[in-house]
């Protein structure tokens, strides 16, 4: 499906973003497996989300919907999941594979996970090693460091693992293993990664210790627990900057989560001069996440230099970013961030790639890129790369480029956002 976008006149209104991916996943997938019933509210809608939850109903979970759109029932069957009679299939979600690997390595049966090409070509030995590591059978393509991925599930041993990546899927891959073994799990990270798992298995009853970079979790049964799913910042970053670079834009998003694991893109657009052009209102603690309303209004922004601890707290927003800083004075460096490769698409190869066709000025480098602020976009073809979040940033880029910008791919924006196209024609009115 292709997209056309025009820069209109005025970008104006407020939404709601769908709820937050990686806590909808979490919620899904640890009551899956807890003792007792509970209610999501505010689940996403997207395709990663409906992957894991396919998964869950295939080894006999029931996820039931409510009336309230986006609420779901799940009964937990306790630590014992049923053996799948298919192949598992993961779709495009890397967090589905590897968090539900982490699950299935201690469940007394045979399971296939796998998933659509971007998924087959997506590192999975960061997982596999340690789950073997810790006596689970598992093996994959290439040495066992693609999918598909087959796990006999059966004990584990209890590991001290010193994490290569700051990386919450491996971490919580971890976690989900280490619940069901034999003692106490270590983890040493190189930087904090976003900290779902740990609230909500601490909400489950699971006794976690946070020493530093340091985490142990001890083995414990899940006591299911109802979770409202805040608003998913990813999603509102893309309106965030739409709202900042357009020079006639006040866009508000409504109850977007801001735990400070995932927070990084507010700072980082601080760091470039948002100022009050980025204001947070209404703050308050919704199921125990901090969620406010984010007010983004037009702003001059100036280029910085981006690397170390926050990297990992704002990676999934570094492509839109990019966009951001091709609208700012100066340069900004993003470095530390060679995990972009690695994500639904080679992220650096494809921002710099598509940015570069709509005229911004770009240098990859092996673990980010510099990107020189041009002041100015001009419309031409674009590609998604089959990355939901390309194809939404080129679609912010479109919004603030001169002419007509054709993005190929507009349909991967439905992984996260399904609602994003429609969304934006509200933003842009009848202008476009
Ligand atoms: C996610 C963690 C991040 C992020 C992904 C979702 C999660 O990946 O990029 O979109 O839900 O745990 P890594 O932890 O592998 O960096």
């Amino acid at each position: 499906m292709e997209q056309i976008i025009r820069s209109p006149e005025r970008l104006a209104g407020s939404l709601a973003v769908p709820g937050d991916k990686s806590v909808s996943h979490r919620s899904l997938i640890l009551n899956a497996v807890a003792n007792g019933t509970a209610t999501v509210t505010g689940i996403s809608d997207g395709a990663d989300v409906q992957s894991t939850a396919a998964c869950l109903r295939a080894m006999g979970v029931s996820i039931d919907p409510l009336e309230e759109p986006g609420s779901f029932r799940v009964d937990g069957l306790g630590a014992n999941l049923n053996e799948p009679s298919d192949l598992l299939d993961a779709g495009n979600s890397g967090t589905s594979m590897r968090l539900l690997s982490g699950l299935l390595a201690s469940q007394d049966f045979l399971s296939v996970l796998s998933g659509d090409g971007s998924l087959r070509s997506r590192p999975m030995g960061r997982i596999v090693q340690p789950l073997q590591q810790m006596g689970a059978s598992i093996m994959g393509r290439n040495g066992n460091t693609l999918a598909p991925l087959a796990i006999r599930g059966g004990s584990l041993r209890s590991i001290e693992y010193e994490m290569p990546v700051a990386s919450a899927q491996v971490k919580s891959c971890l976690m989900l293993a280490g619940l069901a073994a034999q003692g106490p799990t270590v983890l040493h990270q190189p930087a904090l990664s976003r900290d779902h798992t740990e609230r909500m298995m601490s909400a489950m009853g699971v006794r976690i210790e946070n020493d530093g970079l340091t985490l142990t979790l001890h083995p414990a049964e899940l006591q299911a627990v109802d979770v409202a799913v805040p608003g998913d910042i990813s999603s509102a970053a893309f309106w965030m900057v739409a709202g900042l670079i357009h020079p006639n834009a006040r866009v508000t998003i409504t109850g977007v989560g801001l735990n400070p694991s995932r927070a990084g893109i507010i700072d980082a657009l601080q760091m470039m001069g948002a100022g009050h052009s980025l204001r947070l209102e209404n703050e308050r603690v919704e199921g125990g996440e901090p969620v406010a309303d984010v007010v983004a209004s037009s702003a001059s922004l100036k280029g910085i230099d981006l690397g170390g601890e926050i990297i990992p707290i704002m990676i999934d927003e570094l492509p839109v970013l990019a966009v951001a800083a091709c609208f700012a004075e100066g340069d900004t460096v993003i470095r530390d961030a060679a995990e972009l490769r690695v994500k639904e698409s080679d992220r650096i190869a494809a921002t710099v790639s598509e940015l570069t066709r709509l005229g911004g000025s770009l240098e990859p480098r092996e673990d980010g890129m510099v990107i020189h602020g041009v002041g100015r976009l001009t419309g031409a073809e674009v590609e998604s790369h089959d990355d939901h979040r390309l194809a939404m940033s080129m679609a912010v880029a479109g919004l603030v480029a001169s002419g007509e910008t054709t993005i190929h791919g507009a349909e991967d924006a439905s992984v996260s956002y399904p609602v994003f196209w429609d969304h934006l024609a509200g933003l842009v009115g009848d202008g476009n």
